[in-house]
């Protein structure tokens, strides 16, 4: 697609992310740049590509871009919203499936031939039907995990600045405050932006809230969890579960968390299906099109 309107187009040749000076090189004098999650595009990257018309992120998470400096900039950036929110919820529920009923352990249990027959404790995990499940942020994608509790019938509680008329009316979802949420959910799922605000929204502080029965599902940026201090409250039984798909220091893991049996833990691959990696680069490519042609494109973040 790219090929098809710009003169040249230039692919990161390595199978790696750039680094900061690779990245430094590549913008100067580039009239357009599609990035992925990995590619921290700084002040100082924005300052070398100032000819820039326009930043594709291939990915609906934008908080790898200083957006104030690219606004002050004139530089567009845009994302891909609604393409992932279906495999990103389905990754939430796999996870949280997965934890409730020990998938992860229980595979190499049989590999391994240590399975010598049924019995009444092995591998009992957690009931999901008619538990309360915990949405904290209730966008697109925290919406589409409430959804997909239809099936299991059950009680929704979500935390979100803003309430969601339609949310409540679906699926009978409640909004409270992230207190309450942490105190009466089995299942968190956490669905919020990466801000200054939400950085650490989960710590000590929070875990202390929950259920010791309680799991933590985490599919929307790492550094929103405390990861030193889930690893404590995982080894400690103050919680009794988390399924992350993202980590406070991608693609480091905090090494405790690695030693946690009760953590599931997967690289990243929320949207890492075949059809949903498609539409986000398709989506990426005619936003960066439409801002090398002068037009607004379809999902200008600023
Ligand atoms: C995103 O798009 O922000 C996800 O983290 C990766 O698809």
């Amino acid at each position: 697609m790219l090929a098809r309107v710009c003169d040249t187009v230039e692919v990161n040749p390595r199978d790696r992310a750039m680094t900061h000076e690779e990245l430094l090189a590549a913008v100067r004098g580039r009239d357009g740049l599609l990035c992925l999650l990995t590619d921290t595009i700084d002040r100082e990257i924005l300052d070398a590509g100032r000819d820039l018309k326009g930043i594709a992120n291939y990915a609906v998470g934008y908080d790898n871009i200083d957006i104030a400096a690219a606004r002050e900039l004139g530089i567009g950036v845009t994302n891909t919203p609604g393409v992932l929110t279906d495999a990103t919820a389905d990754m939430a529920w796999t996870l949280l499936m997965a934890c409730a009923r020990r998938i992860v352990a229980s595979d190499p249990f049989v590999r391994s031939g240590r399975f010598e027959g049924w019995a009444p404790m092995l591998f009992v995990g957690a009931d999901v039907t008619r538990r309360t499940l915990g949405i904290v942020g209730a966008g697109r994608i925290g919406t589409a995990v409430a959804r997909r509790s239809v099936g299991f019938s059950m009680r929704v509680l979500y935390a979100d600045p803003v309430a969601h008329p339609e949310l409540e009316h679906a699926v009978g979802a409640v909004r409270v405050a992230l207190e309450t949420l942490l105190r009466e959910s089995d299942f968190i799922s956490l669905h919020v932006l990466l801000t200054t605000e939400t950085r650490h929204l989960m710590g000590p502080a929070q875990f202390a809230m929950m259920k010791p029965t309680a799991i933590l599902i985490n599919t929307s940026r790492g550094p929103v969890i405390d990861e030193a201090a889930l690893a404590v409250a995982l080894r400690e039984g103050k919680i009794a579960g988390a399924g992350l798909d993202v980590y406070e220091n991608e693609p480091e893991v905090h090494p405790e968390l690695l030693n946690c049996p009760n953590a599931v833990l997967a690289p990243h691959t929320g949207s890492a299906t075949t059809e949903t990696r498609t539409k986000m680069a398709t989506m990426a490519a005619e936003n960066l099109i439409a801002m090398l042609e002068g037009r607004t494109p379809p999902d200008l973040v600023t």
